[in-house]
């Protein structure tokens, strides 16, 4: 079958068509065309997100990417795409600026392929943001006559490490039970899956998440927004040169020891805010302060990370979402990890996989049509900013 998947919680919009053989675990998943357009340049004034600007944007992105896909897939073929209901496709798309006029003047120049079903991402998300994905693939449907999948963008984190896009195309046969971290702009939650699909909250952040941990830090130090990957490449630098610690004692690791499974980043936040103060701080100390942040943030994320494996007898570590593109994240949960629990089994994202992308709602909504945790009719499926797994 082939999936045609939608991604626009956040500020990345992007359409993948992806064909799949097979059943869900054992499916293989080839990846015909993915397109993805990141916003990050036009948020970066704003130093964060700022919804309504992404909602305009995916609006306008959203039909280039559709032909950028089916350009890619060898899918896109001039033509027309017959209208049965013009009025109830505008009324579809009546909240997303322009996004009606564009995909009428789409579909009268272009002969759509067949779709079996559109996967997208329902929620967690910034909703004004969801909704222009939701209503996009509604309206997608309308045109196609396929089913729309609602997808949990945080599944489709879990799924994406799981994926082996260079060997076989397949999601990894993972013993259970397993442990997902998932540690993205929004989230950072444990996930104890002791079955393919089942879902259970075991801890998750009081305060920040840990990727708004580091844009907010790299802010306080005058370095550029998304803060994650500037962070990391200066901490990479300091650890290289051996720099010094910033500041005269270590930083904090909020409820490290703490009787739980949760985090704290907020308390991490102040301290370096305290730190730097209004001082502009040398290319050196930067570079410092970036790792001895970096590893206070990734040292809380560890050991409540070993706490849970230890105390659910966990085979299995994925790790997903924007922060897993971290290099010393990596490095220490797969060589430190590996030092104390040689049995474990950890997957991480492929690099292009990490962030943000609708491949991943591809896999999670076929992951979805297995278990039929989304039946229903269209007109129900709703855009929901705080959904959970
Ligand atoms: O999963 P994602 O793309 O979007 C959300 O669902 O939030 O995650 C984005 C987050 C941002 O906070 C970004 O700063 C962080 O992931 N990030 C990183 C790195 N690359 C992205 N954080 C640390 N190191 C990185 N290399
Ligand atoms: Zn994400």
């Amino acid at each position: 079958m082939r999936i045609l998947s939608i991604e626009t919680s956040c500020d990345e919009t992007a359409i993948s068509i992806v064909e799949v053989t097979g059943e869900f675990p054992t499916a293989t998943y080839s990846i015909l065309g993915n397109a993805l357009f990141s916003q990050v340049e036009l948020h970066k004034e704003y130093g964060g997100v700022f919804p309504q600007l992404a909602k305009r944007e995916h609006a306008k992105t959203l039909v280039p990417m559709l032909e950028k896909a089916l350009v890619e897939a060898e899918l896109y073929e001039a033509g027309e795409t017959a209208v049965a209901d013009e009025a109830a496709l505008r009324e579809t798309l009546s909240r997303e600026d322009g996004l009606a006029d564009d995909f009428i003047t789409f579909l009268a120049r272009t002969n759509l392929p067949e779709i079996q079903m559109i996967a997208v991402t329902s929620g967690p998300g910034l909703e004004p943001a969801l909704w222009v994905g939701v209503s996009f693939a509604k309206a997608l449907a309308q045109v196609v006559g396929c089913p729309v999948i609602p997808v949990n963008h945080m599944e489709g984190h879990i799924l994406a490490s799981l994926y082996d896009v260079e060997v076989d195309d397949a999601l990894a046969p993972i013993p259970f039970p397993a442990l997902a971290l998932l540690v993205s702009g929004g989230h950072t939650e444990l996930i104890l899956m002791k079955d393919w699909g089942q879902y259970e909250k075991i801890g998750q952040t009081r305060d920040d998440a840990v990727g708004e941990a580091f844009d907010k830090v790299a802010r306080l130090m005058g370095l550029p927004y998304p803060g994650g990957p500037e962070i990391g490449r200066r901490a990479s630098i300091a650890r290289e040169a051996k720099l010094p610690q910033y500041g005269d004692k270590p930083l904090p690791r909020p409820m490290i020891y703490s009787d739980d499974f949760d985090f704290s980043y907020a308390g991490l936040k102040t301290a370096v805010r305290n730190l730097v103060g209004d001082k502009t701080l040398t290319e050196d100390e930067t570079n410092a302060l970036a790792r001895d942040f970096e590893e206070a943030a990734i040292e809380s994320l560890y050991a409540k990370t070993v706490k849970a494996i230890d105390h659910f007898g966990i085979a299995t570590l994925i790790i997903g979402g924007g922060v897993s593109a971290n290099s010393f994240l990596r490095q220490t949960f797969t060589e430190k990890l590996l030092a104390t629990h040689p049995h474990i089994e950890v997957y991480l994202p492929h690099r292009h996989l990490s962030t943000d992308n609708s491949v991943m709602i591809a896999l999670a909504g076929h992951a979805q049509l297995a278990t039929a945790r989304s039946a229903g009719a269209i007109a129900y499926i709703r855009a929901d900013g705080n959904r959970s797994l």
